[in-house]
C-alpha cells in the first residue's frame, strides 16, 4: 500500500482541517509529520466548529488510528488543551492516538525565546505564531533537542535543566523579561499527560501498516509557500511543508508515497509578514476577508487576502508532485462582479512566469479577469449545479496548472463538499 499525503499550497490555512476530516472514512490512519501548535486545522459538523493544532483531523472518526510522526513538534501544554476539549465531547482519543518517540518537545523556554526572538527583530519579524517553532526546530538540527522518548528516561530532568539553562544564556542577549515558573508548572503536568498515551517507534508502526495493505493519509500542516527551503524566506515556518517533509516526517520512503492532494483557496491568504504579489490592500480584499472570515484559527489575526496566483500555484505543484487538486473557499467569491487571477509577473521591467529569487523585492502582479457569479452555492451537491462562470474559472486553472481538480469545497461545514 502507498502513503497519501494531503498538503497546503499557499500560505497555510487553505482548509487542509476540513478536507482531512472528510477524506478519513477512506483511510485506516491519519499522521501528522511536521511543523507544531502553529497549525490550527478547523474542522465543522453538527454546526459545531473545532480547531485542531498537534492532533491529527482524523480524531472524529471513531475508527481512524491517529499518529503524531517524528517530524512534529509538540508542545505538552497545548497538547493537554487539546485532549482536554476532546475528552469533554466524549472522543475516545486514548485508543486510536500514538505519538512518535522521536518528535521533538517544545519546551517553555523556546517559546520565551521565540518572543525574545521576534520582539528584538522589530519591523523586521517574521510575524511567527510566538509558538516556540523555529526555536525547538533550531535545537533539533542543532542536535539539542529532547525528543518524547527522553521523557521515559530516568535522565530527563537533567536534559530538561541543561537545555533551558542553555537557554537563560542566550536569553541575557536580550532585554526581555520572562516569567517561566507558570508555565513550567503546566509545562510537567501536560508531559504526565503525554507519558499516559501510546508513545511508540511511528516510523515501524507506518511501515508496518502499509506492508499489511493499511491505507494512510498524511496531514501537511502550513503550507508550501512556507516552506523552510523553497518559501519566501526568511518569512517562512522552519519545516519543510512539502511532500518531502512526509518522508522524513514520517520515516516512509519517496516510492511508497501514493496519490498527493494539493489544497489551494480560490483566492490567497497570507497571515504573518513576508511577500505577498497578489495582495489586496483596499476595499476588494477587507470584502474577501469579512466573506471568508479571514482571521487565525490559532492566533485570531486578520489574514491577508488576494487573488489566486498561478505561478506560485505552478510552483507549489511543482515541488509537490501534486497529482489531484482540492479548491476550497470558492463560495466566498460568490458575489463578485469580477474576479482576478494573476497569471505572470513583471520583474525589473521583465514578464515572467515564475517565483523569482528575489521574491522579497516588489514584483508586480499581471491578471487576467474572469466573470463572476451570483448564486450562492454553499448548499450545492454536484458539479452540475454549479454557475457556469465558476465552472470557466475552474477549468482554467486545470488547464493551466494541468492537474485536475477532484473536490470542490463550497462551505467549512463536512458535508459542503463537492467529490467530481
Ligand atoms: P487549515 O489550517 O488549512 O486547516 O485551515 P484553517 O482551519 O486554518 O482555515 C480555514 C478556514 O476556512 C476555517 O475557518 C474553515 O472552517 C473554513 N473553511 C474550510 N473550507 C471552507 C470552504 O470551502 N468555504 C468556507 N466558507 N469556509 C471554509
Ligand atoms: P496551518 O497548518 C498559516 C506562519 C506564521 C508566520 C510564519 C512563521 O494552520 O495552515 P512560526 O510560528 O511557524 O514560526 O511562524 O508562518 N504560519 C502559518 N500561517 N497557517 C499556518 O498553519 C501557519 N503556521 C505558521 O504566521 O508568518
Ligand atoms: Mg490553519
Amino acid at each position: 500500500m502507498k502513503l497519501d499525503v494531503l498538503l497546503g499550497l499557499q500560505w497555510g490555512d487553505e482548509g487542509k482541517g476540513k478536507i482531512v476530516d472528510v477524506l478519513a472514512p477512506k483511510y485506516n490512519v491519519i499522521s501528522r509529520f511536521q511543523g507544531g501548535p502553529n497549525a490550527g486545522h478547523s474542522l465543522e459538523f453538527n454546526k459545531i466548529k473545532h480547531v485542531l493544532h498537534t492532533i491529527p483531523s482524523g480524531v472524529f472518526r471513531p475508527e481512524t488510528i491517529n499518529i503524531i510522526g517524528n517530524g512534529v513538534v509538540i508542545d505538552p501544554v497545548i497538547f493537554s488543551k487539546e485532549i482536554d476539549a476532546l475528552e469533554k465531547l466524549g472522543v475516545n482519543i486514548r485508543k486510536n492516538l500514538f505519538i512518535s518517540k522521536k518528535a521533538h518537545l517544545i519546551l517553555p523556554s523556546h517559546r520565551i525565546l521565540d518572543a525574545a526572538s521576534e520582539a528584538a527583530k522589530g519591523k523586521t519579524k517574521i510575524g511567527s505564531t510566538l509558538k516556540g517553532i523555529g526555536p525547538t526546530y533550531m535545537d533539533k538540527t542543532g542536535r539539542n533537542g529532547i525528543r518524547v522518548g527522553d521523557t521515559l528516561s530516568t535522565d530527563f530532568m537533567n536534559k530538561y535543566n541543561q537545555l533551558t539553562n542553555k537557554h537563560k544564556d542566550i536569553l541575557k542577549q536580550y532585554k526581555f523579561e520572562y516569567d517561566l515558573k507558570e508555565y513550567e508548572d503546566c509545562w510537567f503536568k501536560g508531559i504526565a499527560l503525554l507519558k499516559s498515551f501510546q508513545i511508540i517507534e511511528s516510523e515501524h508502526q507506518i511501515n508496518k501498516y502499509l506492508d499489511e495493505g493499511k491505507s494512510i493519509l498524511a496531514e501537511g500542516a502550513q503550507g508550501t509557500l512556507l516552506d523552510i527551503d523553497f518559501g519566501s524566506y526568511p518569512f517562512v515556518t522552519s519545516s519543510n511543508t512539502i511532500c518531502a517533509g512526509a518522508c522524513t516526517g514520517l520515516g516512509v520512503a519517496p516510492n511508497r508515497i501514493g496519490k498527493v492532494f494539493g489544497i489551494f483557496k480560490a483566492y490567497c491568504t497570507r497571515v504573518g509578514s513576508g511577500p505577498f504579489p497578489t495582495e489586496l490592500e483596499n476595499t476588494t480584499g477587507e470584502t474577501i476577508r469579512k466573506q471568508g472570515h479571514e482571521y487565525g484559527a490559532t492566533t485570531g489575526r486578520p489574514r491577508r487576502c488576494g487573488w489566486l496566483d498561478l505561478p506560485a500555484l505552478k510552483y507549489a505543484i511543482m515541488l509537490n508532485g501534486v497529482t489531484d487538486l482540492i479548491i476550497t473557499k470558492s463560495d466566498v467569491l460568490s458575489g463578485f462582479k469580477s474576479l482576478q487571477v494573476c497569471t505572470h509577473y513583471i520583474h525589473n521591467g521583465k514578464r515572467i512566469d515564475y517565483l523569482p529569487y528575489e521574491i522579497n523585492e516588489p514584483i508586480e502582479p499581471v491578471y487576467e479577469e474572469f466573470k463572476g457569479w451570483d448564486m450562492d452555492i454553499t448548499n450545492c451537491k454536484k458539479f452540475s449545479e454549479l454557475p457556469e462562470e465558476f465552472i470557466t474559472y475552474l477549468k482554467y486553472i486545470e488547464k493551466e496548472v494541468k492537474v485536475p481538480i477532484t473536490i470542490i469545497s463550497v462551505g467549512p461545514d463536512r458535508e459542503q463538499t463537492i467529490t467530481k
